[in-house]
């Protein structure tokens, strides 16, 4: 089946399409993005506003240049996908809307994609996965553990009290006077930096419950900042490296506790998969590694380009859906805000 996914709910105008066959194994035909990221750097974060404009402008374009580029025409697709949410609701309202257009002109089904369940699924685009694995998405929006038990059933394990793991390497950057999107600045940074040079917390570790907070941690580095104050280049790139530690610390201790209370509870995961814009950073991938490898459990991290949002992703989650005969109407809601899980599972 062919499945075209649109992607639109926070600053990259996406759009791709998807082929699954019917072992369930997926190609990827075509996968455009546009990031919007040079209309938000003055601002050093995302202004939904503007995304929402931008979105409108751009998203024509980029469905026929992933149409083109896959070889195909909107007669061959069997299904259209849009993320639905959660995300800012300007930039949502645009891509479903824009879904159900093309959905009602060529009669195929329309699916209303989680785009949380859109990162917990590419992994089994890019490998072979079974159901269940243990997901650890870390973007700049969300910070969550999950077991991910099948299509449509994730149980939450644990994830932020505060901050998302990703906003706090962007609100870390931007203290130290470092570019937006903090995440990679601060990775550069943190390369030549000595992160024991700073006490900084691990906050949550150790912690029975699988959580995360990063709001003290990130305070943490200002009060450090303002101590030594006027702060050198070498001391920026101490606080990074400082700070970079203990988010891998914080992160390592937080998935083998999860882990743990998935073995107790008898839902052996087949994997630790990990999604998300934070995903791309060296470091986190070198220690979890490690991790996987101690906890005898296979660590799959698709490609960057996968991690981050895209349109694939989104094509994905709607031809694993399709596959199932799960579909929207077309008066399917845009949503500000979607939980994925199901039930908890009990620490
Ligand atoms: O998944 P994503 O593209 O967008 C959503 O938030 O949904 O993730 C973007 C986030 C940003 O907060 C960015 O700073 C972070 O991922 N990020 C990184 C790195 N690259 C991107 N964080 C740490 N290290 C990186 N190399
Ligand atoms: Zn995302």
């Amino acid at each position: 089946m062919l499945v075209l996914g649109i992607e639109t709910t926070c600053d990259e105008t996406a759009a791709a399409v998807i082929e699954r066959d019917e072992r369930g194994q997926g190609e990827i035909r075509s996968n455009v993005i546009l990031s919007q990221l040079e209309a938000h750097q003055a601002f050093g974060g995302v202004v939904p506003e503007i995304a929402a404009r931008a979105h409108v402008e751009a998203l024509d374009g980029i469905i026929e240049a992933a149409m083109d580029q896959a070889g195909t025409n909107f007669s061959r697709l069997d299904g259209v996908a849009a993320s639905a949410g959660p995300g800012l609701i300007g930039g949502v309202i645009v891509g479903l809307t824009t879904a159900k257009a093309i959905s009602l002109v060529i009669g195929k089904p329309l699916i209303a994609v989680n785009h949380l369940e859109a990162h917990a699924l590419t992994a089994r685009l890019t490998h072979k996965i079974e159901f269940p694995f243990l997901l650890l998405l870390v973007s700049g929006g969300h910070t969550l553990l999950m077991s991910v038990e099948d299509v449509g059933q994730y149980r939450r394990i644990g994830g932020t009290r505060d901050d998302a793991i990703g906003e706090a390497f962007d609100k870390t950057a931007k203290l130290l006077g470092l570019p937006y999107p903090g995440g990679p600045a601060v990775e550069r940074c943190a390369k030549d930096g000595e992160p024991s040079r700073f006490k900084l917390p691990r906050p949550m570790f150790g912690e029975r419950l699988p959580d995360f907070s990063l709001s003290g941690l990130k305070t943490a580095v200002r009060l450090e900042a303002e101590r030594i104050a006027p702060i050198s280049r070498q001391d920026i790139a101490d606080l990074c490296a400082g700070f970079q530690a203990s988010v891998t610390d914080v992160i390592v201790d937080r998935v083998q506790r999860a882990v743990e209370i998935l073995r107790e509870s008898g839902r052996e995961p087949n994997a630790i998969v990990v999604a998300g814009g934070v995903a791309a950073n060296r470091a986190i991938r070198d220690v979890m590694e490690e991790m996987a490898i101690a906890l005898g459990l296979p660590l799959v991290i698709p490609p960057p380009e996968l991690c981050t949002d895209n349109g694939a992703m989104v094509a994905w989650a709607g031809a694993e859906r399709l596959a199932r005969g799960l579909v929207d109407p077309l008066d399917a809601k845009p949503r500000a805000r979607w939980p994925l899980e199901t039930n908890p599972v009990p620490a």
